[in-house]
């Protein structure tokens, strides 16, 4: 939930972090704060606010100094204020920590040290963490790096830490368990960061830290890698990232939802590619290459997520059933891991997350696995830790997602999804090879039909002005467009604030169609294929009751036009595909008239890109 940034090396350090921050903010943006050694001492500024307000208010300390650690916050513990931002200064001054993560176990460990004669200027969990490692570098007479192994061996909870000591400015000490950590390794440089966004400039050799792992980054030396529980060596996994800074950019556009919006044609075709070989009339997936046994003789397929990805699942499920006949259930990972769910080894759980970070379903995968269960991630993020604690899985290459609200994560995911169920249904045979060959025909022609999808931007925004200051809104979708329309919902709440609401279009007359009249917008997916007429009788009920309709239609669609309000055409492709187009319209719309309002596009109010505290 927060973002950490450390260097150590033959660079200014202060640019370098506050750089990095800036490029972390996706990951929480309440309050910041930067901690540097200018050779003699720790000069140390942080401020509520965004990383901005802390450049602007690092003018009153020294910038000097080649080894320092950054810290951009998203509350858990203390409201954001600036004494409890990052970093934080343990009692003597000498040890200076950023840690993103919670310490469950805080308050015990605070009273103890209190009895000892610490004091505590703030209320987070992190600053008493310092202060242990302080008292067990004193009280066991060790160095910094066993301090912190025998500390966080006492504590329950989840980080990502760095912290180092002004009397041995030679290195800086990191630890994982539950929240992301990655190394650059430069020439004789290191970098330390929550993700590769503020390295990859310099250097695109990363080492992702595995849970329960920490690292002493010393200058002229190799990291050296311990396992927290007892000090064991453990080698580091050298990963040569793809990611270009570029990527990271905004890349001319005014927002990095725009941006991500207009990816998903290269997006989905980097995310099948060298996976969907149509000619040969093959997918290939090593992650189900080397497990199919797993899905073929599964009971079950139980898919868990949150927000979008649990739209995503959703897609799946009608996916996975109508093409492989899998029966598979789709769970929130925030209510599957706490209602002592019915899971044995027959079952596959597929957990699906953008971030690769979120709490809740890594939760929910470590239940699963605990009762035997094939765990199958589907993330966006290499290395990310539910890439790690899966068993198998496929990551989509959408590229960074910056935006807090997901675009092509989601087209991404329900590509990954795709090719899994087709493989699926071509090996228990519920497809023809005609069939099958059509299907991967179809899927090639997507990423262009998402282009043609794009072209009714201008259109979309002039429809967008129209609505744009609606306090409700209704979200219409049957069969594969019922999870379209929840997702085109959480689009347009959690950026434009304007509350909205998904619902199978059949479900109308029992209760919602109450709220239609001339001042309800109602967006409906009425595509060709699909239960084209039961929609349009739905758009029909709407229409005598004055609500206002806004339909997404097959291209050349003259039905419909007749009965809406406005139309916006999408490309025509078989059912299982057209959520991969009729979302495109529905995200542009919601960006649009978040834009029009006024609203912080990629960091809307009271949310964080990486939800990894529950
Ligand atoms: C999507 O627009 C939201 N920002 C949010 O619902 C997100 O999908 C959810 O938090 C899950 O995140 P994940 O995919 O990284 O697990």
């Amino acid at each position: 939930m927060c973002g950490i940034v450390g260097y150590i090396g033959h660079r200014d350090a202060f640019p370098i972090i506050i750089k990095g921050l800036q490029r972390l903010e996706y990951r929480g943006y309440d309050s910041a704060g930067i901690a540097l050694f200018d050779g003699s001492q720790i000069n140390l500024v942080k401020t509520k606010g965004k990383v901005e307000d802390l450049r602007t208010k690092a003018n009153s300390i020294s910038q000097e100094g080649t080894i320092g650690i950054g810290h951009t916050r998203w509350a858990t513990h203390g409201v954001p204020n600036d004494v409890n931002s990052h970093p934080h200064y343990s009692n003597s001054g000498d040890l200076v920590i950023i840690h993103n993560g919670i310490i469950e176990n805080y308050e015990s460990i605070k009273k103890e040290l209190t009895k000892r004669g610490y004091n505590f200027t703030s209320d987070t969990d992190t600053e008493v963490l310092v202060n242990l490692i302080e008292e067990v570098k004193k009280t066991e007479d060790v160095k910094l790096g066993q301090a912190v192994q025998i500390a966080l061996n006492q504590v329950v909870g989840a980080y990502a830490i760095a912290v180092f000591d002004r009397k041995k400015p030679d290195e800086i000490v990191v630890a994982k368990l539950g929240s992301p950590l990655a190394i650059g390794i430069g020439e004789e440089e290191f970098f330390i960061a929550s993700d590769a966004s503020p390295f990859i400039e310099f250097t695109n050799n990363a080492v992702y830290l595995e849970d329960e792992e920490m690292a002493i980054v010393r200058l002229g030396k190799e990291i050296k890698l311990r396992k927290i529980k007892n000090d064991a060596v453990a080698y580091p996994r050298i990963l040569e990232l793809q990611m270009n800074l570029e990527e990271i950019e905004k890349g001319g556009y005014d927002h990095f939802m725009l941006k991500e919006i207009y990816e998903q044609p290269r997006a989905i075709k980097d995310t099948y590619r060298g996976r969907l070989l149509a000619d040969q009339g093959i997918i290939r997936m090593a992650g189900i290459d080397q497990n199919l046994e797993k899905f073929m003789n599964a009971n079950r397929i139980i898919i868990v997520a949150c927000g979008t990805s649990w739209h995503a699942g959703l897609v799946a499920e009608y996916i996975f059933e109508d093409l492989a006949r899998i029966p598979v259930e789709v769970e929130y990972a925030s209510e599957f891991r706490y209602r002592n769910p019915v899971i044995t080894e027959k079952d596959v759980l597929i957990a699906i997350s953008q971030s690769g970070e979120t709490a809740d379903t890594l939760a929910a995968i470590k239940l699963a696995k605990e009762k035997g269960a094939f765990v199958f991630g589907v993330c966006n993020v290499v290395g990310s830790s539910i890439a790690r604690e899966s068993d198998a899985g496929a990551y989509t290459h959408a590229g960074p997602e910056i935006g807090v609200a997901s675009t092509k994560a989601f087209t991404t995911q329900i590509t990954v999804l795709t090719l899994l169920a087709l493989k699926l249904a071509k090996e228990k045979g519920t497809f023809s090879e005609t069939k099958f060959h059509e299907f991967l025909t179809e899927l090639e022609t997507i990423p262009s039909k998402v282009e043609r999808a794009l072209e009714a931007n201008p259109l979309i925004e002039i429809i967008s002005d129209v609505y744009k200051d609606s306090t409700n809104c209704l979200y219409l979708g049957r069969g594969y467009n019922f999870p379209v329309a929840l997702e085109g919902a959480l689009k347009l709440k959690e950026i434009s604030y304007i509350h909205a609401e998904g619902y199978p279009a059949a479900e109308m007359k029992h209760g919602p169609i109450a709220l239609i009249d001339e001042h309800m917008p109602v967006f409906v997916i009425a595509t060709k294929k699909g239960h084209y007429e039961k929609v349009v009788s739905n758009i029909q009920e709407i229409k005598s009751r004055k609500g206002k309709i806004i339909a997404i239609v097959t291209e050349g669609d003259e039905q419909v036009k007749e009965l809406a309000d406005h139309v916006i055409e999408v490309p025509e492709t078989l059912e299982s595909l057209s959520p991969l187009l009729t979302t495109i319209p529905l995200q542009l719309l919601s960006y649009h008239i978040a834009v029009m309002r006024g609203c912080n596009v990629d960091q809307p109010r009271n949310l964080a890109k990486s939800v990894t505290v529950e």
